[in-house]
């Protein structure tokens, strides 16, 4: 049977690119024809190079790498940490059964909004508050029922200037209020009230680590144990902090605090990565993104030759408000039953298409082949660790890595012209390579466009943007080397003019990683040693205080630092990671 198959498949290849199709009762499409006709069995892809021109890459004011990075970014400690003005909003579904932590001084209940954490540590930090004395109560409730939430990425609880909390601002205010960054009590009962149209139950969001702004104590969760736990680490009280504050001296916190501290990052930093917190499942069907072009064109102008850094989504108008308002009222008007059954079995909504495992597919294809290529590129440079003076074996070993990404999409006949045919410069051979590598994740999708939620075009756009482009940067140069007869399978080809092409590269890979922007290339270099932890500064734990923390409400928080000349000392403008320690004793700065 297996080789029957293997051998209808091998028939196949011979007869041309032609894959094995979903039978006649689903409407086909190609990539280059629109719509088949009826009963035709033709496959998903067929090869139409015209518009797949190799020189061609994306708009300077295309977002699609934005909305894929923000997309597979989603829920991840690490990237919403260096890109903390979240762009989407995001329904999602807490399960049954799902733990949630509340810390304070007193025993009661809140009978108000308030905050829980997923991770224990994090509601720790919060138990004794400023009074030592009135003890540290540690909470811990049940999901009893599904959970309806609303996610806001990026860094959304960190109380920062800058834009970390304009989505939920707009949500709630319909503008952003850089004056309310600390009013977080008024911000909480007033999304709790927006939210009851919807029954929201919460809302997520991240700083060191993950919580909801939970709205109602007595509704879907259960309290499971109140305990008053050991106060040895608690933060230090009114008076201590009292007394550095009034002595206007920098606060360098107490011995205690930063083992308390350090608690919550390393909790923070189990989410790092994909998959990330997982205690919210998330219905990408409804997502809403301020990086949608077609929604907020605006924010296109806003963005323009501005720093991903700065990156907000201030500044929509009132147009944008209404239609984000509008939008919301779509996504969360049926969002779940009331017994919310099916929330936790499957998406409400949509073609049923596995969005996330699709978008990591992409991201573990490339995360790490693009990063050794980027590696074996920078060899040429004299500075550089790896650095080697031999161009015919660095042009060798990058060939080699664009085969190895490429070995799925380069098509037997696919083969650069003879070098006496005078077309060196001319690459239009190899874009039937460029088209599969490019349609390849996404043509079969297109059976189920009928059935696409507005947020799954929008995720279907990015995902074919962000895709095309990789594969004709990665063709672009294969094509190149191929032309100049770099073959890892063939003997050397020694030159003295490799450099100019690999310097070409170099600079076409740095360009395609810089705007694909995935924080996962981001990393402590060198690796941190086995006594320290590699730490993306984040709110409230930078060298410096960052400019939202008032003295006022600089009580809040048991942070801040002297200034010390030697470190750069604006670090929350661009976070970068570094070793810190992870041993005693601790130290952020
Ligand atoms: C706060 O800390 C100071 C200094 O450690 C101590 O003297 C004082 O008793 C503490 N106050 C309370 C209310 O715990
Ligand atoms: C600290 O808590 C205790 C016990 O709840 C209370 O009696 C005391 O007034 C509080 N002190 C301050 C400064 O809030
Ligand atoms: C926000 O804008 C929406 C739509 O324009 C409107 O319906 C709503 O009342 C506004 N909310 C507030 C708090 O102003
Ligand atoms: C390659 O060099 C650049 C600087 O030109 C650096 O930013 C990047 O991290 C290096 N990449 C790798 C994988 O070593
Ligand atoms: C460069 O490396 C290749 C492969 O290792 C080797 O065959 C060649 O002799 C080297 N060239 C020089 C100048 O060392
Ligand atoms: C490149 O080659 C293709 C196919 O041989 C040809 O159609 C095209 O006109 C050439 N382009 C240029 C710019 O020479």
């Amino acid at each position: 049977m297996a080789r029957q198959s293997l051998l209808a498949f091998a028939l196949l290849a011979l007869l041309g690119l032609s894959l094995p199709s979903f039978g006649a009762q689903i409407p086909l499409f190609s990539s280059s024809i629109a719509t088949p006709g009826p009963g035709k069995t033709s496959p998903l892809i067929e090869i139409d190079v015209g518009q797949w021109d190799l020189s061609v890459g994306p708009s300077a004011d295309g977002t699609s790498h934005l909305v894929f990075d923000t997309v597979a970014s989603l829920l991840q400690h690490w990237p919403n940490t260096r890109y903390r003005n979240g762009h989407n909003i995001v329904p999602g579904v807490v399960p049954v059964g799902t733990l949630l932590y509340h810390g304070r001084p007193w025993q009661e209940i809140p009978d108000k909004p308030d905050w829980v954490a997923t991770d224990p540590e994090h509601a720790r930090f919060f138990c004794a508050s400023f009074n030592s004395s009135s003890g540290c109560w540690h909470m811990s409730f049940v999901a009893t029922r599904p959970l309806k939430i609303l996610y806001f990425d990026g860094s959304s609880a960190a109380k920062m200037q800058g834009g970390s909390m304009d989505t939920q601002d707009y949500v709630a205010w319909n503008a952003t209020r850089p004056d309310w960054i600390y009013n977080d009590r008024k911000r909480i009962v007033d999304l709790c009230n927006w939210g009851k149209r919807y029954q929201l139950d919460g809302f997520y969001r991240m700083e060191m680590d993950f919580e909801i702004m939970l709205c109602d104590f007595t509704s879907g969760t259960q309290l499971v144990s109140s305990v008053q736990l050991d106060p040895e680490f608690t933060r230090p009280n009114r008076t201590e902090l009292g007394e550095i504050l009034s002595a206007e001296a920098p606060y360098r916190p107490a011995r205690d605090s930063l083992r308390i501290d350090y608690q919550v990052i390393q909790a923070g930093s189990w989410h790092n990565f994909y998959p990330g917190e997982t205690r919210l499942r998330l219905d990408l069907t409804r997502l809403i993104s301020f990086y949608d072009t077609d929604m907020f064109p605006i924010l296109v102008q806003a963005r323009s030759g501005v720093d991903r850094l700065q990156h907000r989504p201030s500044g929509i108008s009132e147009k944008g408000v209404q239609l984000l308002h509008e939008r919301l009222d779509e996504v969360l008007r049926d969002f779940g039953n009331p017994q919310g059954v099916h929330l936790v079995q499957g998406p409400a909504s949509g073609s049923g298409v596995d969005w996330r495992t699709l978008y990591q597919v992409i991201v573990d294809r490339y995360a790490d082949r693009l990063e050794m290529l980027q590696y074996i590129l920078n060899s040429t440079d004299p500075t550089a660790g790896n650095y080697h003076q031999n161009h015919t074996q660095t042009a060798d070993n990058a060939m080699y890595r664009l085969q190895l990404m490429l070995t799925t999409y380069a098509l037997r006949t696919a083969r650069p012209p003879t070098v006496d045919a005078g077309a060196h410069n001319n690459l239009s051979w190899a874009s039937p390579v460029y088209q599969y590598c490019a349609t390849t994740h996404t043509s079969a999708l297109y059976p189920f466009k009928p059935s696409f939620t507005k947020s799954e075009h929008l995720l279907l756009s990015a995902l074919e943007g962000t895709n095309r482009e990789i594969c004709r940067v990665l063709v672009r140069l294969w094509a190149e080397g191929k032309q100049a007869g770099i073959d890892p399978g063939l003997p050397f080809q020694p030159s003295d003019n490799w450099l100019p092409m690999l310097n070409r590269w170099k600079a076409e890979i740095d360009g395609l990683m810089g705007w694909l922007g995935w924080s996962l290339w981001l990393k402590c270099r060198p690796t941190c040693s086995m006594e320290e932890t590699c730490y993306l500064p984040t709110w409230p734990w930078f060298k410096t205080k960052p400019p939202a923390i008032s003295e006022e409400a600089f009580q809040g928080e048991a942070t801040g630092h002297d200034p010390d000349p030697d470190l750069d000392d604006e670090e929350w403008r661009n976070p970068l990671p570094r070793c810190i320690r992870h041993l005693e004793p601790f130290d952020w700065r």
